[in-house]
């Protein structure tokens, strides 16, 4: 696979995985390339924990699932994250950005503006909103073959200092390569983290995963083999639009849009 195939292949993974376990020499790739990522002065920030205990994959799921039922049912995933939540092709048109809602049950379509409101919010609630999207993401973290915890070395990651930004800026270019690399070994790939949403459920995946002191947990995600037919959730997004070149490139200085690249 040519490397831009992969940028413009590589997507987040909402759906089902197979059962099937991920191989030995699959995960040992997805390691190799992520420890190929730059770093600052070579220092190799990250540390990667592979899992594939049944117990403990059901365990995180659980947590996982507990939290987005409680951060979708008090409202504070909508509080925080509602500018990136689109209800229309037009809006995502228009903003080139976020999340767009295009797999909603019937009962919830017509709130859908109402949403972010008080009323929006005791409609999600009275309809188990917050349960079935917690009991939907626990079914989607238990059925994963694979569970990815990223750390970060705490003797470089000092947060409020410089290293902290070229840390995770590190740990980022790591992920990506990881990243790009389920594209082309036919696996998918998404982020476990609701549990950084919910006060104390990070700490419990913590304990669960033995993470160190020298070491901070900085991500967990599930990883597996996509199904033919990719099955999609009850309430699903897709977010494959980006902005046009010239709504995030300036030419020589920040006054200026770079014009004449934007796709037709
Ligand atoms: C720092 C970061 C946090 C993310 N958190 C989540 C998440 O909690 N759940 C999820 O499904 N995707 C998460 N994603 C994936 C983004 O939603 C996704 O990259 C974006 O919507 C673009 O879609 P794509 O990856 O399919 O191109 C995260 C991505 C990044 C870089």
């Amino acid at each position: 696979m040519e490397l831009r195939d992969a940028i413009a292949a590589r997507r987040t993974t909402n759906g089902p995985f197979l059962p099937d376990p991920v191989s030995a020499e699959h995960q040992r790739v997805l390691v190799e390339v992520a420890g190929r990522a730059p770093s600052q002065l070579n220092s190799q920030p990250w540390r990667f924990v592979l899992v594939e205990s049944r117990s403990t994959i059901e365990e995180v799921a659980r947590i996982s699932g507990e939290s987005m039922t409680t951060a979708m049912g008090n409202g504070t995933f909508f509080e925080r994250y509602k500018r990136w939540f689109r209800f229309s092709a037009e809006e995502m048109e228009r903003t080139r950005s976020g999340m767009l809602f295009d797999k909603l049950p019937a009962p919830l379509r017509p709130f859908t503006h109402q949403v972010f409101t008080r009323r929006g919010q005791r409609v999600v609630n009275a309809l188990r909103v917050p349960q079935t999207l917690g009991e939907q993401n626990r079914k989607l973290v238990a059925g994963s073959p694979l569970l990815l915890g990223v750390m970060l070395d705490r003797g470089e990651y000092r947060p409020g200092e410089l290293s902290a930004f070229y840390s995770v800026f590190s740990m980022g270019a790591a992920m990506e390569n990881l990243w790009l690399t389920t594209t082309e070994l036919g696996l998918g790939i998404q982020f476990v983290s609701f549990p950084m949403e919910v006060e104390g459920a990070w700490q419990r995946i913590v304990e669960l995963l033995a993470v160190p002191d020298d070491l901070e947990l900085m991500a967990v995600y599930r990883i597996g083999h996509l199904p033919e037919q990719a099955r999609r959730p009850v309430i699903d997004w897709s977010s494959s639009e980006r902005k046009r070149v010239s709504q995030y490139v300036f030419r020589e200085d920040c006054r200026t849009p770079q014009e004449g690249w934007d796709a037709r």
